[in-house]
């Protein structure tokens, strides 16, 4: 194979530090660096939301993507791609974002209403945004070799490369990759018109009467991957995930890469949003600053010998909010003390909000979004929930096992491909807790036997171990979707 440097696009409507609501944004920002670090001329692209500031994030003009005119059904809009960049201490990736006053800057949250939880028209805002990829590529006259989609919110632009655009893109490459195939962008079949796109194309865009983002990206892409090898065999196999849309992935080789984690970012080591920063040989003396200081700021009181156990997560059916909304008051029965910080679901949030006012001496909840405060829940937690009903790969247990915060996780998707259960006898490897069935009593039960763990100082210390040796850096996956982008060039 050759090992020219190629040339790559990576699309997404969350980069961090710019825009995050989840995973994605950790994902874009770190897996880009890491494939700029395999030599590549790789740049990003996402959308400048209202929240986001041009100063602080350094985002200057460039002077040939000024006031680009992009139709969306019968109107146009401008965009204005500016330039900035994301670093780490080593490496840096350009990054172009797309401003627009009405679709973006004029809105606060990413996707809805942060007051109201009401979706924005998302149909336009997007097709805008993809649309707005194309034409910067056309104008800079910039064709890359690869042009690397993430989202729903990017499911246009493999289409449009292999419609409108098919000719200038001819030796491009599209790449899809699902970070969740249950939320797919679909709209009433009108937004059809207003993408441009020729009717001929409808069909392959169209699932369950609806206009589908989602499948717009797995028609058109030259390859489709997914985040975790477990959920790629899952989103082919389980028809609910995908509410149906598993059949247009027939006959598609999806590729299940998991995703790694920033080690600049996430390593206790030299984590400046902790108290006390601590590595696997001092763990034991850096955590107890860390919980401290995590417990001051839930109002909680510290209890020696009693764990706390953390949650970080959008609340949601597929985080698996609802199972653990049912099982919160039996574990809060337990000696423990529990940290959540969350956003999501408006109904969820009520009923979190009801179990932290019966539950006050062991439950307390930061229902927003807050990245720094994530970071010191890793740090002052023993053990950390998730009870995914689906989840694609999930970032938050590879966070845990660095930081030496014991998942206690259900076995799908990457969570089944990252953590395994720990049995002093039949499992000393063992990294957390794990269960199968999506149901209370078993969730219980995996809390069960990890306090038992914890009651024996010396075992507890294995399996945090075990987690904090573990290897999630970006250097294998990075090298498979080097891989991909390759195969691709043959
Ligand atoms: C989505 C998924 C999550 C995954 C992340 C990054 O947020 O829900 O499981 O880790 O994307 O790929």
């Amino acid at each position: 194979m050759s090992t020219k440097p190629l040339s790559v696009l990576y699309v997404s409507s969350e980069v961090y530090p710019f825009a995050k609501t989840g995973g994605l944004a950790d994902v874009s920002y770190s897996l880009s660096l890491a494939i700029r670090d395999l030599g590549h001329d790789i740049r990003v692209m996402l959308p400048k939301y209202g929240n986001i500031s041009e100063r602080k994030n350094r985002i200057h003009e460039i002077n040939r993507l000024r006031d680009i005119m992009i139709p969306v059904g019968d109107i146009y809009e401008p965009a204005t791609v500016k330039s900035s960049s994301i670093n780490n201490p080593r490496t840096k990736v350009q990054a172009y974002v797309t401003t627009n006053f009405n679709f973006f800057d004029a809105k606060k949250g990413l996707y809805s209403d942060p007051t109201t939880g009401k979706n924005y028209n998302n149909d336009e805002r997007f097709i805008f945004f993809d649309r707005t990829v194309i034409q910067t590529c056309l104008l800079l006259g910039w064709f890359p070799d690869i042009i690397h989609c993430n989202g729903w919110q990017t499911g246009l632009v493999p289409a449009l490369v292999r419609t409108v655009y098919a000719e200038e893109f001819a030796k491009t490459k599209v790449v899809f990759s699902i970070h969740n195939f249950s939320e797919q962008g679909f709209f009433p079949l009108d937004s059809l018109e207003k993408t441009g796109i020729p009717e001929d194309a409808y069909p392959n865009m169209t699932h369950d009467k609806k206009m589908n983002f989602t499948k717009a990206g797995i028609a058109y892409a030259d390859r489709v991957t997914t985040v975790s090898p477990t959920y790629a065999q899952e989103i082919l196999k389980d028809k609910t995930i995908g509410g149906g849309l598993h059949t247009s992935l027939k006959g598609f080789d999806v590729h299940g890469i998991l995703n790694g984690i920033d080690l600049y970012g996430w390593m206790p080591k030299s984590d400046p949003f902790i108290a006390k920063q601590y590595d696997a040989a001092t763990w034991q003396s850096g955590k107890p600053a860390n919980k401290k200081k995590l417990l001051e700021k839930f109002g909680l009181t510290e209890k020696a010998g009693t764990p706390v156990i953390g949650v970080v997560s959008r609340l949601s059916e597929s985080k698996g909010t609802p199972l653990l909304i049912e099982a919160l008051p039996q574990i809060l029965a337990e000696n423990v003390q529990v940290v959540l910080l969350g956003d999501g679901d408006i109904k969820m949030k009520k009923d979190i909000e009801k179990i932290a006012a019966k539950f006050k001496k062991n439950f307390s909840v930061n229902l927003g979004f807050d990245d720094e405060l994530a970071h010191l829940i890793e740090a002052g937690t023993d053990m950390f929930l998730m009870p995914s009903l689906h989840e694609p790969c999930g970032l938050n247990q590879m966070y845990s096992m660095m930081y030496g915060s014991v998942p206690i996780a259900r076995a799908t998707g990457g969570l089944a491909d990252t953590v395994t259960e720990f049995d002093a006898k039949k499992s000393p490897d063992g990294t957390g807790f794990v269960f199968k069935k999506y149901e209370a009593a078993e969730f219980l039960a995996a809390v069960k036997r990890a306090l038992k763990v914890y009651g024996d100082t010396e075992m507890w210390g294995e399996v945090v171990k075990n987690g904090m040796s573990r290897d999630f850096s970006w250097a294998k996956s990075a090298r498979h979707y080097e891989e991909v982008y390759r195969s691709l060039m043959m």
